[in-house]
């Protein structure tokens, strides 16, 4: 059965210290308030996780990385690969953000070779998909999300695919305040699921979570993870309020 994850996504946000303790703050609201079914990951920026790592150690939380780079090294200045995320502790790592897309060149080639090496290395591939605006309203969406699915995720073998969790983020709704309705969000959660059964199996399309992410706040969060097809959520800015986000997770009841 497939689990259940509300995942934060820090983006550019924090230092060091912040960083430690934003997670000793989410740390210890978890372990006061949450008995949980529902997996809870947090992303820091790079430069937090070895020390996010210690500061989970002993607990359910999991841990990710913001992206990666598709070798393992080599003379790439200011990039990081998923060996290297490996070794600071983390299990995860967000792939084919529409902010990666859009300021930073990842194409939906560039993401397929991302998650392929993450994969291979270990680590569990949190891969965005979602339309712009423009695609919205030109209805050409489901289209966009398939050949972002296609292109970037579909040359994975059973086994591999087993290691992606997809996250739909529209990006109209990400940082903007504007949600998709739930009714968007299910119709658009319900294709990528058909399209994961066409291209595998309906078995593991049923086992696949599909996170919805896009201005989810403790208010609309419930609303959102009550859809049928809606298995938790990728959360921006929300993510770096502790009471928030743990107030996000439980949503998820
Ligand atoms: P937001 O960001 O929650 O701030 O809209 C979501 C994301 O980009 O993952």
């Amino acid at each position: 059965m497939r689990e259940k994850i509300v995942a934060g996504n820090w983006k550019m946000h924090k230092t060091l210290e912040e960083s430690q303790a934003l997670i000793t703050e989410i740390r210890g609201i978890i372990r006061d308030e949450l008995r949980g079914q529902t997996r809870v990951i947090v992303c820091p920026p790079f430069i937090a996780l070895t020390a996010a790592s210690r500061l989970l150690e002993g607990t359910d939380i999991g841990l990710g990385a913001q992206n990666c780079h598709f070798e393992d090294q080599g003379a790439y200045t200011g990039e990081i690969s998923a060996p290297m995320v490996k070794s600071t502790g983390a299990r995860y790592v967000i792939i084919g953000h529409s902010e990666r897309r859009q300021f930073f060149g990842d194409t939906n080639e560039i993401t397929a070779r991302k998650a392929k090496n993450a994969i291979r290395h270990g680590l569990k591939v949190i891969f965005c998909v979602g339309e712009t605006l423009q695609q919205r309203e030109d209805k050409t969406y489901f289209k966009v999300v398939e050949a972002q699915l296609r292109d970037g995720l579909f040359d994975l073998d059973r086994k591999e695919f087993s290691q992606v969790v997809i996250a739909y983020e529209p990006v109209w709704a990400i940082g903007t305040g504007l949600t998709a309705s739930p009714e968007q969000a299910q119709e658009m959660h319900a294709y990528i699921r058909k399209v994961v059964a066409t291209h595998y199996t309906d078995e593991i399309a049923a086992d696949t979570s599909i996170l919805y992410g896009g201005s989810v706040k403790p208010d609309n969060a419930a609303t959102l993870f009550g859809q049928e097809d809606i298995d938790g959520g990728l959360i921006g800015g929300a993510a770096l309020k502790a009471r928030d986000f743990v107030d996000i997770v439980k949503g998820m009841r």
